[in-house]
């Protein structure tokens, strides 16, 4: 058979909220027209993350129900740390709440003010919680990753001659380790190579600095490497994502992305003195370490999560379905990264919106409109969340994992497409009132006056 389907079947469902165009407007009013800020009852179609909003599957539900709530020893974290070691082969597992407080715990031990740390894009918690510690967040993604409509494979590599260069420019010292992200959520969705991995294991090997993943995606990652990279057909997605761990000496992870968990994260190294350091923080603020922040339901969740997502029916109608939002938009003249990401689309909004400068946020302007025009919650990854080190101005749509159908995403097709028709109408936004740090999640904004075009 050549139609890929949904491989579940729907037992609980949860009713859906229309508003009107009226209201939308009046509710954005009130919200600084930040979408953040909106409820999600007065929400259609949730596209903001695909972070926590996964459904869940029998199997995960029926664990929860064996979940062991002790404050110390709890069984479920040894089926959950026998879950996670079984896939990655690092010997220490610390349970976070998610996976900005493995971030916390592993650069405010790692990093001092004056230190360097690469990745290929930084994620906006990974970056917050490195500047936090005075230190400087650093992206060295591929050239080939500044052209959105270049269809290459493994856009998100990271660009090794650059990383070379940067040690050698600033010092072995000032590094205290160079992550990557699987897949590149913020360099758009992209996976990573395995030979790229893999050649970037050789610079830091050599000169000893730690590796980390940043691992919230490995699944899909490992899937991108089945398909397109010559010699892994044969593997099964989880033969891929352990050869992937293998690579690196640590991880930080988000379970509410490639777990199916609502909640939940992890850190994890082979460094039993960094491992004991973390742990004494992950005491102070997390809580025990058997626990760490999460219930021992939670941890039931990831653990089975962790397998079911390495099912290779669950992952080609993963990355398929994500294509065919990418496709049909695209094949319709919207300019997306190409080729379409494993979690998300991201609309090249800076090219849509060609109108509406960089000061603007053509990003923010285009996911307003989405909401305005059906109801549909996205997220800007431009100017709003990363400032001036914002490569693109983009819009994302992340489809949270087995929740929509084909018919949700159809509709999204359709309004996406009238969009696009009156595009040059959009008007771009200013920012009235912001925090200091990650404002997209608090900002206010106010709508510029119209564009006058020449006549
Ligand atoms: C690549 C990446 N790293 C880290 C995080 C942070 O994880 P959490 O939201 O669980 O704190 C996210 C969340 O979206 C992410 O996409």
């Amino acid at each position: 058979m050549q139609t890929i389907i949904e491989p579940f079947r729907i037992k609980s469902v949860e009713p859906l909220r229309w508003t009107t165009r009226e209201r939308r407007e009046e509710l954005l009013k009130a919200a600084g027209y930040n979408l953040f800020k909106l409820r999600a009852g007065d929400i259609l179609i949730d596209l903001l993350t695909d972070s926590g909003t996964s459904a869940m599957s029998t199997e995960q539900w029926a664990a929860m129900m064996r979940g062991d709530e002790s404050y110390a020893g709890s069984e479920s974290f040894y089926r959950f740390e026998h879950a996670v070691k079984d896939l990655t082969g690092f010997q220490h597992v610390i349970p976070t709440h998610q996976g900005r407080a493995a971030e916390r715990i592993l650069f405010s031990i790692l990093c001092k003010p004056g230190d360097i740390v690469p990745n290929n894009t930084h994620f906006d918690t990974t970056r917050a919680n490195i500047e936090f510690n005075g230190a400087t967040a650093v992206n060295l993604p591929v050239p080939a990753a500044s052209d959105t409509q270049a269809r290459l494979p493994f856009k998100g590599n990271m660009d090794v001659y650059a990383l070379e260069r940067l040690i050698e420019n600033e010092g072995v010292d000032r590094i205290p380790l160079v992550m990557i992200t699987i897949t590149n959520n913020s360099g758009g969705g992209q996976p990573v190579s395995m030979a790229n991995l893999e050649a970037i294991r050789r610079v830091t090997a050599q000169r000893g600095i730690p590796l980390y993943l940043d691992a919230c995606r490995f699944a899909e990652n490992a899937w991108f490497i089945k398909r397109d990279e010559p010699g892994y057909e044969r593997l099964s997605p989880r033969e891929i994502a352990c050869k992937m761990f293998s690579l690196a000496d640590g991880c930080t992870f988000s379970a509410k992305k490639d777990a199916f968990a609502n909640i939940g994260g992890f850190l994890c190294t082979n460094n039993p003195r960094l491992a004991e350091q973390e742990t004494n923080l992950l005491i102070l603020t997390e809580g025990f370490p058997t626990y760490g922040g999460l219930a021992g339901r939670d941890l039931e969740a990831i653990a089975v999560g962790l397998e079911e997502v390495l099912q290779p029916e669950y992952l080609e109608y993963r990355i398929a379905s994500t294509a065919y939002l990418g496709r049909h938009i695209a094949d319709h003249g919207v300019p997306i990264v190409e080729p379409p990401g494993g979690h998300a689309i991201y609309i090249d909004a800076g090219r849509m919106l060609s109108h509406i400068p960089r000061e603007q946020y053509p990003g923010q302007a285009l996911a307003v409109e989405l909401y305005r025009h059906a109801g549909i919650r996205s997220v800007e990854i431009g100017s709003v969340m990363f400032g001036k080190t914002a490569m693109h101005e983009l819009l994302r749509l992340a489809i949270p994992r087995r929740v929509y159908t084909q018919s949700h995403i159809d509709y999204l097709v359709e309004a996406i497409l009238e969009v696009n028709e009156r595009r040059h109408e959009i008007r771009g936004f200013e920012i009235e009132s912001e925090p200091e740090f990650l404002r997209h999640f608090s900002a206010r904004f106010r709508p510029c006056p119209p564009v006058m075009h020449p006549a």
